[in-house]
């Protein structure tokens, strides 16, 4: 057991000891020995981050010992068909970065209507190839605006209106059952406003009052001010609230209503380690961590991505693993890409942070190249990520319930001939339909003045143009939407990382303008991509003369044919290469597993790509598409039909 300065040997081995006499001492032998094992495996990935956040407080030793009392009682109530599921999480530690793992996100009302609705949606889940169900926010949260469900007044029950944690069990054991992994939101930067704490803080308890960040006067809210971005800026300018009940000002980066943690407190990491492993053992096998990025403030810093959010993370890494080792985290870090690579863990840290982040860039990256019809930027800006950590995979999605913001660097832009901002400027006006001649029925999410940003919200299917063609009932406009959807798609199944289907996607479906009729809905425009899923529609999937017949399958095959290749497993190196055609992008994945290379045409038209370029490549001789399953010879030239995608691999001789 490694000792450090703070905790040393003698006092982890008495900690130890206590919580065998205590919380384990109804345990067997064996199981005792497993806790041990895990004890002595984990505890120095617990101290390190500990030691950097609390080591300078004098009760630093209680606070430990409080955290590995929760992990210990965890470790002692955790199911039995969950102890199995970490024996087989943990003998196949890969098993989330295999090709076979397919993600799908939905709101549990906007899908089925509670959670007893969505286990019985399941066999439609598996019809499309899912193994990753991501239910969105789904805890209790404050009622009125909540912000999607993203202002949680209570960790430990279920929104009503989607049923009980009781519900939430027998979905999550009835998904687990099928080969499906359940996923949830856990808001750990912020409460609601009305959470317990916050209401205990607002009448006066000291004790609560330091799980947040109350200020007196604006003294520091002013200086922090200077720094800070605004995310809201057009429904919740500035980062902090005045509250006359308790005459204190509190910071809330998000909403007024959502209220920000403060992780400088360790007991505030406590009660959240202890929702963390409450909600795994309901069955929750990944734990999507939303905005943790925010989770720790610094002055004359924008307090977004600082040392100690990493910290914090690993923190609760290393306690979950010795409770619920199959527990996973997926990191929403909606960030640069040279701040987003630490949340999976690097150096030090390497598979001790987060298993899964959501790629934003390679999702801006992709409607930039499909508004553009150019592959430049995207592989450019892609050949200058530093490269995944092992053990990892991204989660890659073209669309999900928040706003594109053009997170497209200015250096990027700069290399290769572009302005950032006017790129920026371009694809906002592309994807609001202000562009001459664009095919996008999008919105504008939040226009910034100061910066000059204009975020977008639409549906895959309505970005992609298939609004358009409806209202203009073109039939060919039609047939290049539907490529496009399936483009991104394809796009997304070849990269490095579990995709992620947005719900509704898999059947085109379009902006929905009626939450507008709700007032707590309003005025969020984020809602018109949150439609409700069109069951009538769905079943058009089946009739063959349907549009949504032809998305839904042919994503269904691609999804199967992404399953069979094994070259895409997320171990497997992934990266851009110039295809010498401006307008078809290249992206290799290589492994012992096999080498692939995915070409998409970007354009509405006919392209080519030379085939001296796939010799360079290593692409010589017959190669098979594995989307289409056909052989093709590499000798001419390779033609792409418009927006096609293909995934070739040289036929092995046998
Ligand atoms: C995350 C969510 C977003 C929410 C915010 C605040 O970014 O994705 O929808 O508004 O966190 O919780």
């Amino acid at each position: 057991m490694n000792d450090t300065s703070v905790v040393d040997e003698v006092e982890l081995r008495g900690l130890l000891d206590g919580l065998l006499r205590g919380p384990l001492r109804q345990m067997t032998p064996l199981e005792q020995a497993i806790f041990r094992i895990r004890f002595e495996l984990y505890v120095p990935d617990v101290l390190r981050p500990l030691v950097k956040l609390y080591g300078e407080r004098p009760d630093f030793a209680a606070h430990l010992e409080n955290l590995l009392g929760i992990v210990a009682r965890a470790y002692a109530s955790r199911p039995e068909e969950l102890r199995l599921l970490d024996l087989r999480r943990v003998s196949e530690p890969d098993w989330f970065q295999q090709p076979n793992m397919v993600g799908y996100v939905c709101y549990v009302d906007r899908f089925a209507g509670d959670l007893a609705g969505v286990k019985d949606k399941i066999p439609y889940l598996k019809e499309l190839g899912v193994t990753y169900l991501h239910l969105m926010p789904l805890l209790e949260p404050r009622p009125g605006p909540n912000d999607g469900g993203y202002a949680v007044m209570d960790y430990r029950e279920v929104n009503p209106a989607y049923g009980t944690m009781n519900d939430l069990r027998e979905l999550a054991t009835a998904l687990r059952r099928e080969g499906i992994s359940l996923c949830v939101d856990l808001v750990c930067n912020h409460t609601a406003k009305e959470h317990e704490w916050a209401c205990k803080a607002v009448a006066g308890d000291p004790v609560y009052q330091d799980y947040y960040y109350f200020f007196p006067d604006r003294t520091l809210p002013d200086q922090y001010e200077l720094t800070l971005p605004e995310v809201f800026p057009d429904f919740a300018p500035g980062n902090f609230t005045y509250y006359d009940t308790c005459q204190r000002w509190v910071w809330t980066t998000f909403n007024e209503y959502q209220w920000d943690l403060n992780y400088t407190n360790p007991a505030v990491l406590a009660e959240m380690l202890d929702i963390m492993l409450f909600l795994a053992h309901q069955g929750v096998e990944i734990l999507r961590l939303d905005a943790v990025a925010f989770m720790w403030k610094r002055l004359k810093t924008d307090c977004q991505n600082q040392p100690e959010a990493h910290a914090i993370l690993q923190a609760f890494r290393a306690l979950t693993r010795i409770a619920a080792p199959g527990l996973l985290f997926k990191a929403e870090a909606i960030v640069s890409p040279d701040r987003l690579l630490p949340y999976l863990g690097l150096g030090a840290a390497t598979n001790k942070e987060c298993e899964i982040a959501y790629h934003n860039s390679f999702m801006v990256l992709l409607w930039s190249s499909l508004a553009e019809r150019r592959v430049v930027l995207m592989t450019h800006a892609l050949q200058n990520m530093p490269d995944t950590p092992v053990g990892c995979a991204w989660l890659t999605y073209i669309r999900c319930h928040d706003d594109i913001g053009w997170a497209v660097r200015d250096e990027d832009a700069a290399a290769i001939g572009l302005s950032g901002f006017l790129h920026r400027a371009f694809l906002s006006d592309f994807y609001s339909g202000r562009f001459a001649g664009t095919f996008a029925r999008g919105v504008t999410f939040q226009h910034n003045p100061k910066t000059g940003d204009r975020r977008i919200s639409g549906t895959l299917a309505s970005l992609a143009g298939l609004e358009a063609a409806a209202e203009k009932q073109d039939w060919r406009e039609t047939d290049l939407a539907v490529r496009r959807i399936l483009l991104l798609h394809a796009m997304i199944l070849a990269f490095n990382g579990i995709p992620m289907i947005y719900m509704g996607d898999e059947l085109g479906l379009l902006n929905d303008k009626r939450y507008l009729d709700d007032p707590n809905l309003a005025e969020d425009n984020r809602w018109i991509h949150r439609p409700r899923m069109d069951w009538h529609q769905a079943e058009q999937r089946h009739d063959w003369q349907t549009l949504t017949a032809r998305i839904f399958h042919a994503t269904r095959d691609m999804i199967q044919a992404s399953k069979r290749t094994l070259s895409l497993h997320a171990e497997a190196r992934c990266y851009a290469v110039w295809t010498h055609n401006e307008q078809v992008f290249g992206l290799i994945r290589d492994s012992a597993r096999g080498r692939l290379l995915a070409l998409a045409n970007f354009t509405e038209r006919d392209q080519k790509v030379p085939r001296h370029r796939l010799h360079d490549m290593g692409f010589d001789g017959e190669l098979v598409d594995r989307l289409e399953g056909q052989t093709l010879d590499s000798w001419s030239d390779l033609q792409l039909e418009p927006y096609q995608a293909l995934w070739l691999e040289k036929v092995l001789e046998a």
